[in-house]
């Protein structure tokens, strides 16, 4: 099935919690073999699932730059090679890869790490059933077509107007970068169920499902623990229906 799936949505509104959750949904399902990608610089993800960094994309991007100048590789087999790179640099746990991008040291590199991490999507989508990917809050990445290679453009949005604006937003930019694919909503934090319909019927965006505000979050949150043992807690419920909707 080879299908992609970005979580976006403005900063804060709950897109790492989703990426987790999805990730620990992904494990109960051992005949599927996932990847989870942490496409933000700021690593939440890894932290979320307790899933260790063997080398970040931008290690790799790095390593690449250093053989090239030094010379010590032929381009060629360089380029040949990227592809069993990547899958070298992957944490595996069960059923679940794992990648970060990781942060590059000089403020201007990022767009080049954005670029080299658009390239790695392409290559390593094709390799799972399922990719997660905990995209970075807002739409930079997908104005830079990092998420060019998706199906599925998962909006995460609390219930102010800004999230719901920057989820708009974030539409709109896939649609012009990004080929063929699906959006749906994901309403987060939410207290009570009146708010899901009267936003469902407001808004032109196809829900997909709804989390509602759920204590155990917060406890995982402040205490550092790793999703991947989240309780059947209302917030992992709801997940799953999510889950059950996500494309085939
Ligand atoms: N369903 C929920 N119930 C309770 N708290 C939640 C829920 N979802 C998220 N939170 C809390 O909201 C905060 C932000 O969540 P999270 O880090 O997942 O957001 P994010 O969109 O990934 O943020 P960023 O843009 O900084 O990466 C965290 O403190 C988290 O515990
Ligand atoms: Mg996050």
């Amino acid at each position: 099935m080879n299908k992609a799936i970005a979580v976006c949505g403005k900063g804060g509104v709950g897109k790492t919690t989703i990426a987790a959750l999805m990730c620990k949904l992904l494990l109960e399902h051992n005949n599927i073999k996932g990847l989870a990608i942490d496409a933000d610089p700021g690593a939440g993800l890894s932290q979320a699932t307790s899933l260790p960094i063997k080398k970040t994309v931008n290690d790799l991007r790095e390593e690449i730059i250093a053989c090239s100048q030094e010379r010590t590789a032929d381009p060629s087999n360089l380029a040949a090679s990227i592809d069993y790179q990547l899958m070298e640099s992957l944490t595996e746990h069960q059923n679940l890869a794992f990648l970060a991008v990781g942060r590059p040291e000089e403020d201007g590199c990022y767009c080049q790490v954005n670029t080299f991490l658009r390239e790695a999507i392409q290559m390593l989508v094709s390799h799972f059933d399922y990719t997660i990917i905990d995209a970075e809050a807002g739409i930079e990445q997908l104005n830079r077509r990092v998420m060019e290679r998706i199906d599925f453009l998962m909006l995460v949005s609390d219930l102010s107007a800004k999230g719901l604006h920057v989820a708009k937003t974030i539409r709109d930019v896939g649609a012009k970068n990004i080929k063929d694919h699906a959006v749906g909503l994901v309403l987060n934090r939410v207290k009570e169920e009146k708010e899901v319909s009267r936003i469902e019927q407001s808004i032109d965006l196809p829900l997909l499902g709804w989390i509602p505000e759920d204590q155990n979050v917060n406890d995982f949150d402040c205490n550092a623990k790793s999703f991947l043992h989240f309780p059947e807690a209302p917030a992992l419920q709801a997940s799953r229906s999510i889950f059950a909707r996500l494309p085939e």
